[in-house]
């Protein structure tokens, strides 16, 4: 393993000494953020770019839109979205691939009704002649919702969209429909697995399947992501950072990697 690596880590299971287990994990990353990690490996990843709050999850669609193309990139916000439907209704129910440019999506299928056009029709939602709010790219849009208005009295934390969005729905602050149309029943499973590290240079990890299943369905993860048996997955910290696993959506949607000890939380 990488010398500067294993520094971070040392700094990392000192902490929970000085600040208290599990008490306020958040608290520790200031302490890494000025170690620079030129590898692409470890803590350090990523860490310099992160997005501003209001930013975090959006993604900026650019498979036919952009430079050189008809038309500004069209600017996705997750963080809005989340607020109004949960994950499956897309990831699932819609069919959108959970990976950025993965989707082959056209204005014309936007106005049959598909894809972004299921909800944005003129009743769900804007209807899908209001070009500048998607194509929003570089652009200040008014009629967009403003993050922190919307957000100002949600739990928060210390990463990403600093949202605690767990927390946010279970406070009842948001609450998004779980099918297009109406509600439908999800199946929430209240199974802890925990992944015992090979190294213990960390705590363990706990994954718990409810903050999950109240917006995701079984197979959002299952047998894609994650084989349904503890154990029986290859996981490593690097491909986590690389976007696979917990990755796939940790990094990316969910709270960023760098909010460690909420997933090594085993004491
Ligand atoms: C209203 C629809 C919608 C909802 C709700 C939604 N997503 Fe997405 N998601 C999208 C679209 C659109 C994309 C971009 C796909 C593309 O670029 O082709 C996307 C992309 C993603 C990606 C890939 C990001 C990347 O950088 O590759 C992840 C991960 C993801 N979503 C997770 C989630 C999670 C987790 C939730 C619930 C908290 C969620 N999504 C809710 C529509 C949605
Ligand atoms: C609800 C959101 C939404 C609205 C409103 C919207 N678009 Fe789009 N549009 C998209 C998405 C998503 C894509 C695919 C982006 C990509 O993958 O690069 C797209 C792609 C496009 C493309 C390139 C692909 C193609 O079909 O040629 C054009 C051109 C386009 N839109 C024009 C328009 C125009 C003109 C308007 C207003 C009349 C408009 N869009 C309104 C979401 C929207
Ligand atoms: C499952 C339904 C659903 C789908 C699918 C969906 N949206 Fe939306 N979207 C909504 C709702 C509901 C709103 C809020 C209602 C409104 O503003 O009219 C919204 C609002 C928005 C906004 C405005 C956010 C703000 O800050 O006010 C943008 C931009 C947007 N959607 C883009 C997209 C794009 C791009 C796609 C496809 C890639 C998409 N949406 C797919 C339901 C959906
Ligand atoms: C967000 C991703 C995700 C979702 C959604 C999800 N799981 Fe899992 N599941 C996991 C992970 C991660 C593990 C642990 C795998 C490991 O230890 O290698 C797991 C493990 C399991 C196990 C094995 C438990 C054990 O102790 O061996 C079962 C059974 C399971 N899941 C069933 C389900 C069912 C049923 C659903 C839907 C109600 C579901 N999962 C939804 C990620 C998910
Ligand atoms: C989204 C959850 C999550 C976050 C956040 C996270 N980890 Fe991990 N980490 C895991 C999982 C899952 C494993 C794999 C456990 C196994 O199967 O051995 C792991 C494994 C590790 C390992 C064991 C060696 C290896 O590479 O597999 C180390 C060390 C580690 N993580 C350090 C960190 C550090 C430092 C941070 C914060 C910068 C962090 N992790 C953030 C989930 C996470
Ligand atoms: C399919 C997407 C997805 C995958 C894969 C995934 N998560 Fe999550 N996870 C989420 C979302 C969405 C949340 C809600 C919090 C947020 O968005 O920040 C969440 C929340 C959590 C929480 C917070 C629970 C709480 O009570 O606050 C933990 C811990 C967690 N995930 C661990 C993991 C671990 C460990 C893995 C891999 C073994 C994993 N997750 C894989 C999407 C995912």
């Amino acid at each position: 393993m990488l010398k500067r690596f294993s520094i971070s880590l040392l700094l990392f299971l000192l902490l929970p000494f000085i600040t208290g287990m599990g008490a306020k994990p958040q608290e520790a990353a200031p302490t890494i953020k000025a170690e620079e990690d030129t590898e692409g490996i470890g803590p350090a990843t990523g860490m310099q770019n992160l997005p501003p709050p209001h930013e975090y999850g959006n993604i900026t669609m650019k498979k036919h839109t952009g430079e050189g193309q008809a038309i500004r990139s069209v600017v996705f916000p997750h963080w809005w979205h989340r607020t109004q439907f949960v994950c499956k209704v897309c990831h699932s129910d819609l069919g959108f691939q959970m990976k950025k440019g993965a989707n082959d999506i056209k204005q014309a299928d936007i106005l049959e009704g598909k894809w972004c056009g299921t909800c944005h029709n003129g009743t769900t939602a804007f209807a899908a002649t209001n070009c500048d709010r998607c194509h929003s790219e570089g652009i200040e849009v008014k009629e967009n919702k403003n993050f922190y208005e919307i957000t100002k009295d949600f739990p928060t934390n210390s990463y990403g969209n600093k949202v605690d969005w767990v927390k946010a729905l279970e406070d009842g602050k948001f609450k998004p429909k779980t099918g297009l149309k109406g509600d439908e029943q999800m199946i929430n499973l209240d199974v802890v697995v925990e992944i015992f590290l090979r190294n213990p240079v960390m705590p363990d990890v706990i994954y718990p399947h409810a903050a999950h299943t109240k917006i995701l369905v079984c197979d959002n993860c299952h047998p894609n992501i994650f084989k349904p048996q503890a154990a029986s997955n290859q996981t490593t910290m690097n491909k986590i950072n690389q976007g696979h696993y917990c990755g796939v959506c940790h990094g990316k949607v969910a709270f960023p990697l760098e909010d460690c000890f909420r997933c090594h939380r085993n004491n």
